[in-house]
């Protein structure tokens, strides 16, 4: 058996997972949805979603990680038995489509950063809604940067999971929440900012439906990374006593917090320029560029828009790199073979989808029923896999693996008090798979 890494501290553990959590699905998806579903109404329910299924479903995840102490294939075998790995092998694949479509949309901030730095952002809407169309279909450039990006992500990763995962999460974390801090203040002190922090906060409930209800749920799993086995594999190298309540419960919290954070980042000053807040998910690479130049001065606008992308380069960046270990762990555990040939071969692949990805967003004509591939992924992973990948982890720690073992890892083997064992194994048991159920039958249309 090959010798595993650990995560070293305590605070590295909940700022590599919280790492993986945090990326494009705070920054860029969860203003657009909020914008989208009405505001204060859908952050109400996607809270209430995070505590009733997104925390006991990391649980879950985590205590197949830890107990498994390997990757997720072999973690899901030793929980269930042979047919349980497949949830392994479902989430291996998972992980690499969405690293494939994600650098590609991580690629687009690495080109806006430059460009922000080079000043080529400036002009009117017109000109930036042009900017971004003429971009993001040209051959060439998306595909360097989505390489890019992805080789970024192999640097990380091949340095091992404590220097390299641990090491850059404690770093690029801090330095994140900093930057979101500067820029939801000066968002917050331009006129007319606060129609935007009430929008945000004051709920209207003339807007709650069930498809506000859905996409709540929806977002909760993207954005906590649930059901790709990333927070299987990244359990598995926590310690025996890391306490998996707790730790779910804080990296929720930090989460959520960041999604807030971004939405006081974006709608004070989308509100103060009059720009709509429902323009969906072009609002970061359409709108936002609009909003730095009209609401900040010129200088002040230079600056902000070079941290925003940087910002959410970094956000992404944490993502890419737990997606990327899940593959590697699986290559290089499952295929004995060195933990930087594993990185190589996961690399591979990756690049191979997000060139497809990449080309499919207007250089090159690949469609599958009539979308482009890079939504086909999208939708193959967010709207089935996922949510199928935490119904039956929640399946099987809920109803096969025997109670004694599921009561060990949750209370680090009586070590812990934990009072609220009872209400989260009855919700993994019946809340969770109910509800996931109901988000899957929804995005398959069914509901
Ligand atoms: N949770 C990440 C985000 O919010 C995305 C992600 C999904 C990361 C699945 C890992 C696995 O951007």
């Amino acid at each position: 058996m090959t010798e595993r890494g650990n995560f070293g501290t305590k605070i590295g553990v909940v700022l590599a997972t919280a790492g993986s959590a945090v990326g494009l699905g705070n920054i860029w998806r969860f203003p657009y949805m909020t914008g989208q579903d009405g505001g204060a109404a859908f952050i109400l329910v996607y809270a209430v979603c995070i505590l009733l299924l997104g925390i006991p479903g990391m649980v879950a995840e985590f205590v197949v990680g830890r107990h498994g102490a390997s990757n997720a294939v072999r973690a899901y075998y030793k929980m269930g038995g042979r047919w349980w790995s497949a949830i392994g092998y479902m989430g291996t694949v998972t992980s690499m489509i969405i690293l494939g479509f994600y650098a590609v949309i991580a690629g687009w901030c690495l080109q806006y950063l430059v460009a922000s730095f080079m000043g080529n952002l400036h002009g009117d809407a017109n000109y930036v809604a042009t900017y971004f169309k003429t971009f993001s279909s040209a051959p060439w450039q998306p595909l360097l940067w989505t390489i890019v990006f992805i080789v970024i992500t192999h640097l990380v990763v091949i340095r091992g999971v404590r220097k390299g995962i641990e090491k850059f999460s404690n770093a690029l974390m801090p330095i994140l929440f900093v930057l979101l801090l500067v820029i939801v203040v000066a968002s917050c002190l331009l006129s007319n900012a606060g129609k935007g922090v009430e929008f945000l906060f004051k709920p209207d409930f003339s807007r709650m439906s069930q498809s506000v209800l859905l996409d709540a749920l929806g977002q909760a799993f993207f954005s906590l990374s649930l059901g790709t086995s990333c927070l299987c594999t990244y359990a598995s190298y926590f310690s025996r006593q890391t306490n998996l309540l707790k730790t779910a419960g804080q990296i929720a919290c930090v989460d959520t917090l960041i999604a807030i954070l971004a939405g006081l980042m974006i709608f004070p000053a989308a509100f103060s320029v009059g720009i709509r807040p429902d323009s969906g998910p072009s609002l970061i690479f359409i709108t936002l560029p609009n909003v730095f130049q009209q609401a900040f001065s010129p200088t002040l606008g230079y600056v902000v828009a070079i941290l925003f992308y940087a910002l959410l380069a970094l956000a992404a960046l944490t993502s890419t790199i737990s997606m990327h270990e899940i593959g590697t762990s699986f290559f290089y555990e499952e295929l004995h073979i060195s933990r930087r040939r594993g990185a190589i071969i996961e690399t591979v692949v990756c690049c191979a989808i997000g060139v497809l990805c990449s080309l499919s967003c207007g250089a090159v004509d690949i469609s599958l029923f009539g979308k482009s591939f890079l939504d086909c992924c999208d939708f193959l992973t967010s709207n089935i896999l996922l949510p199928l990948g935490s119904f039956f982890t929640c399946i099987l720690v809920g109803w096969v693996v025997p109670r004694r073992v599921v009561k060990d890892e949750v209370s680090n083997w009586g070590t812990l008090r934990v009072s609220v064992y009872a209400v989260w194994l009855f919700i993994i048991r019946f809340i969770s798979p109910a509800c996931i159920l109901l988000v899957f039958l929804h995005q398959m249309g069914f509901v």
